[in-house]
């Protein structure tokens, strides 16, 4: 039977793109939105969840497992920003993105662990950021956000290792999305300007890797943080 995926924030961007090439390479996939299905996309079984609220989590994992089957594969991709300078910053500013690209990770993780742990097999992938690694102006909360799911990855790959559990960072660097658009064009191009590839990444192109650490090829990777971003971050 193939394996079980679960892709938080399915329903646009990295998220989508994940699913359905999940969805291609015969895995039994379900994806969460928040706000809206997408049409179509039909071999995704689609959940209605915010990482914010752990019923809701909990609600969508439960249907999963009634429906597929107990989940082997977490991708934890749901984010946002909410860029500002860091002296505009409020407290909300800060602690809402927290709660979404951190705690939000953590809730999930923590309801998807158990179920690896009785199957001594699982594979959790945290999609961080390059601003993670290395800053960002405008992103201090984000960035710091980016940067807790490294050690929170690090430290549960160390629990899990022996349960057969595996625990990787994917960190991209700028590719285009929904999130992107909202930062403006000046900022997009000088974002462009930093990365030495000299372009932004193709969402395939990370969807790749994340479908790589899932695999049984990737057994022996865990606690790694790979960096797909055209070599924004390099020696960060
Ligand atoms: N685009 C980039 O340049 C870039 C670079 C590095 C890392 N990333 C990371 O890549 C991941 C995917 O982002 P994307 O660029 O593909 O942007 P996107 O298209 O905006 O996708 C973000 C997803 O997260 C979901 N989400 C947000 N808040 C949520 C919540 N409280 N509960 C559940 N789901 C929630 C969104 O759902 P709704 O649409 O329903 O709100 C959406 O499905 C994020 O973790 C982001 O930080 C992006």
């Amino acid at each position: 039977m193939s394996r079980v995926a679960l892709v938080t924030g399915a329903n646009s961007g990295l998220g989508l793109v994940t699913a359905r090439r999940f969805a291609k390479a015969g895995y039994r996939v379900a994806g969460t939105y928040r706000s809206q299905r997408p049409d179509g996309d039909n071999e995704i079984l689609w959940v209605r969840a915010d990482v914010t609220d752990a019923d809701s989590l909990d609600s969508a994992f439960t249907e999963v497992e009634d429906t597929l089957g107990k989940v082997e594969i977490l991708v934890s991709n749901a984010g946002m920003i909410r860029d500002t300078l860091f002296l505009r910053m409020s407290e909300a500013d800060f602690t809402d993105i927290l709660d979404v690209n951190l705690v939000g990770a953590f809730r999930a993780a923590k309801r998807a662990v158990r179920n690896m742990m009785r199957a001594r097999w699982g594979r959790i992938i945290f999609v961080s950021s390059v601003a993670g690694r290395t800053g960002q102006v405008g992103q201090a909360n984000y960035a710091a956000s980016k940067a807790g799911l490294i050690g929170m990855a690090r430290s549960i790959a160390r629990e899990f290792a022996s349960r057969g559990i595996t625990v990787n960072v994917v960190a991209p660097g700028p590719f285009p999305s929904s999130l992107m658009s909202t930062v403006d064009d000046e900022q997009q191009a000088q974002l462009t300007g930093m990365v030495p590839l000299g372009r932004f990444g193709e969402v395939d192109e990370i969807a790749a890797t994340i479908e790589f650490v899932a695999s049984d090829d990737a057994g022996y990777m865990t606690g790694a943080v790979i960096a797909v971003d055209g070599g924004l971050g390099m020696g960060a």
